[in-house]
C-alpha cells in the first residue's frame, strides 16, 4: 500500500520535495492532496505535479482522511502552529528543519505527538542520504578509527532572502543553515551531548545572526568546529579526521553525493528531477520521504536515526549558540 502524502505549502520547498517524491515508486508514495493559505495556488500547484486534491487552508487538508502523513514546508516560526493543528488532527507529520524556534517549542511538538500518538520527525534531509549513513556505518565499526576531530561549513548568499533576514521571519544563519553543520556534528558522535558550546557570531542591522562560528567539545577530547553565513559561499565541505584516517564530503556537504575516505572517493548518484527544482540536489529528499514510509509501516512513532531526542539537543545547542551571540525571538520569551 502507497504512503499517502499531503503536501502543507506551495513554497519553493514543498515544490521540490513533491518532485523527489516523484522519483520513488508509485505504489510506494503518492500525493493525494496539497493545501495552501490561498486556494488559487494550491491549484496551480496541483496541476503543475498532478495532485488528486487542492485546498485553499491547511485545515481542510487535516480533515482529509486520506492523508497518511503530511509534509510541512512552512517557515521557521509557523513549524510549531502548524504541525500541532496536523498532530491534533491525528496526522503522522514531517515538519522542515528547523524544528521549532527554540527548544521550548520542540518540547511542544513532541508532547502533541505522545498526546496524539502520531509519528513526528524533523525533515533533516541530510541524514538518510547513503553518504550520511555509510559515515555511519564506518564510524560505528571504526574502519578509520575514532572521530577525533570534525570541520564543517555551510554558507552561500541569502541576504536577498526576505525570510533569511527577518527576525519575525525566523531569519538568520544559524537556524536557516547552521543547523546543517550542527547536526552533522552531532550525528558523528551519536547524538552525545556536547561538555561545552563556545558560539561567536557577527549579526545584521535585524538582529538575526550573518555568520556564526560555533566550537563543541565531546567525551575523550573529541570535538567540532561548525562555520555558518547567509552573506557568503563558503566551501561547504565537512571533514572528519579519525584515529585511522579521514572521512570528508566535498561541497554540498548537506546533501552530499560524493564521500573520500582516506583519499579515496566514491559517488553516490541522484536521479534526475522531472520537473525543475529550487535548490540544489532535492531529489535527495527522497531518502527521508522513504525513511517515513518504514517507520509508519513498522507502527513507529519517531525515526531512530533522527529521533525526538537529536531533535531536542540539536536545538538546544542552537539555544545555547544564539544566546552567546545574543540572537533572541519573540518565541523566546513565551
Ligand atoms: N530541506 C531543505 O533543503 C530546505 C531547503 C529550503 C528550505 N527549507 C525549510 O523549509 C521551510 C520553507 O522554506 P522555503 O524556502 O520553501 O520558504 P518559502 O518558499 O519562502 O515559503 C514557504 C511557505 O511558507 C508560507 N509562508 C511564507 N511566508 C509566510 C508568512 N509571512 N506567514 C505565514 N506563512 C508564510 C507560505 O505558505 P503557503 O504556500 O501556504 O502560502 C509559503 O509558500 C523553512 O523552514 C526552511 O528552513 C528546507
Amino acid at each position: 500500500m502507497a504512503t499517502k502524502w499531503g503536501i502543507c505549502t506551495v513554497g519553493k520547498i514543498s515544490n521540490d520535495f513533491t518532485v523527489a517524491l516523484k522519483t520513488l515508486p508509485s505504489e510506494e508514495h503518492q500525493v493525494v492532496a496539497v493545501a495552501a493559505r490561498d486556494l488559487q495556488r494550491a491549484q496551480d500547484f496541483a496541476k503543475k505535479h498532478g495532485i488528486p486534491r487542492a485546498y485553499g487552508s491547511y485545515e481542510e487538508l487535516a480533515n482529509d482522511p486520506d492523508v497518511d502523513v503530511v509534509y510541512v514546508g512552512t517557515i521557521h516560526p509557523r513549524h510549531l502552529p502548524v504541525s500541532v493543528m496536523f498532530m491534533n488532527a491525528k496526522k503522522n507529520v514531517l515538519c522542515e528543519k528547523p524544528f521549532a524556534m527554540n527548544a521550548r517549542e520542540v518540547q511542544k511538538l513532541i508532547v502533541s505527538a505522545r498526546e496524539n500518538n502520531v509519528f513526528l520527525m524533523e525533515a533533516v534531509w541530510s541524514r538518510f542520504f547513503p553518504v550520511s549513513r555509510e559515515i555511519s556505518r564506518l564510524l560505528a565499526q571504526e574502519e578509520v578509527g575514532e572521530a577525533k576531530v570534525v570541520r564543517v561549513e555551510f554558507g552561500i548568499p541569502l541576504l536577498h532572502v526576505t525570510r533569511a533576514v527577518k527576525k519575525e521571519l525566523g531569519g538568520g544563519a544559524l537556524l536557516d543553515i547552521g543547523v546543517y553543520c550542527l547536526q552533522f556534528a552531532l550525528m558523528v558522535f551519536d547524538g552525545e551531548k556536547p561538555q561545552s558550546i563556545q558560539a561567536s557570531g557577527v549579526c545584521l542591522g535585524t538582529g538575526v545572526d550573518e555568520a556564526m562560528t560555533i566550537t563543541l567539545t565531546f567525551s575523550r577530547n573529541r570535538m567540532a568546529v561548525c562555520i555558518c553565513s547567509i552573506c557568503v559561499q563558503l566551501p561547504n565541505e565537512a571533514v572528519i579526521v579519525c584515529t585511522k584516517g579521514s572521512i570528508k564530503l566535498p561541497s554540498p556537504m548537506w546533501c552530499p553525493t560524493h564521500l573520500v575516505v582516506n583519499g579515496k572517493e566514491r559517488e553516490y548518484p541522484l536521479p534526475e528531477p522531472s520537473l525543475p527544482l529550487n535548490f540544489t540536489n532535492s531529489t535527495g529528499l527522497r531518502y527521508e520521504a522513504e525513511e517515513v514510509r518504514q517507520c509508519l509501516l513498522k507502527g513507529l512513532k519517531e525515526s531512530s536515526r533522527m529521533s525526538l531526542a537529536d531533535s531536542l539537543l540539536l536545538t538546544e545547542v542552537m539555544d545555547e549558540a544564539r544566546r552567546q551571540v545574543g540572537v533572541v525571538y519573540s518565541q523566546d520569551s513565551q
